[in-house]
């Protein structure tokens, strides 16, 4: 299987996955900035890396193309979107669509769009955490693969519950893009996702933990 990493800076989760192992072709890792991190992190794992920049273009639609283009050479099975930071048009998610996945620090449908973490903290939740989902032309709103859940602590604030989640993050993203590799995801009618052979219930996460805990 071929994938395609899409990154736009720091590019944490595109390296948990270059280095999880996966049966899967990093055919490229793209960046619509020029300075992304991430790219010197792909070049050191050997993975070919390609800058497709949104300022030298005009208007979403020009910028898509141009960056449908350049993943189209790679002819990936699957389009990763680790930290991309750019809303896609409808023409774009609808190419990609079924092959197209995200990851979103929240727990969707709580908290879509940005600065989640400080949005969580002003909102007093106990539980907070990411969500890897199937991309759909509304922004994060597609039919959800895997979510890990964190507790929110009393002396949290934006950077401590950011890398509490971020640690998640690099263990569920990996989780979600071999099952798509393996062909064990299916999206149902409804767009919720059943995962075959994923079955194990877990303890409750209850957050604060009762007394006895
Ligand atoms: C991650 O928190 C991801 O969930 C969000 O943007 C951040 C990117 O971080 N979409 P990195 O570039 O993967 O380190």
């Amino acid at each position: 299987m071929k994938a395609v990493v899409l990154i736009s800076g720091r590019g944490s989760n595109m390296e948990s996955l270059l280095k999880a192992g996966l049966p899967v072709e990093f055919a490229c890792v793209i960046s619509n900035r020029p300075d992304a991190k991430g790219l010197e992190i792909a070049a050191g794992l050997c993975v070919p890396t390609a800058v497709v920049d949104h300022k030298r273009y005009h208007g979403r639609e020009a910028f898509d193309a141009a960056l449908a283009a350049e993943i189209d050479r790679h002819a990936p099975d699957l389009v990763i979107l680790a930290g991309f930071m750019r809303v896609l048009t409808e023409g774009f998610v609808r190419r990609y669509e079924g092959r197209l996945i995200n990851i979103h620090p929240a727990l969707l449908p709580a908290f879509p769009g940005l600065h989640t973490h400080a949005r969580a903290l002003a909102a007093g939740v106990r539980v907070h955490g990411c969500t890897v989902h199937f991309v759909t032309p509304e922004v994060d709103v597609g039919p959800i693969i895997v979510q890990a859940a964190v507790p929110v602590l009393p002396d949290d604030d934006e950077a401590s519950l950011s890398a509490r989640v971020l640690e998640q993050e690099h263990r569920i993203f990996p989780m979600a893009v071999a099952w798509f590799a393996e062909g064990r995801l299916r999206v149902r009618a409804d767009a919720t996702v059943l995962v075959d052979g994923a079955s194990g219930a877990m303890a409750a996460l209850i957050s604060p933990p009762p007394d006895e805990a």
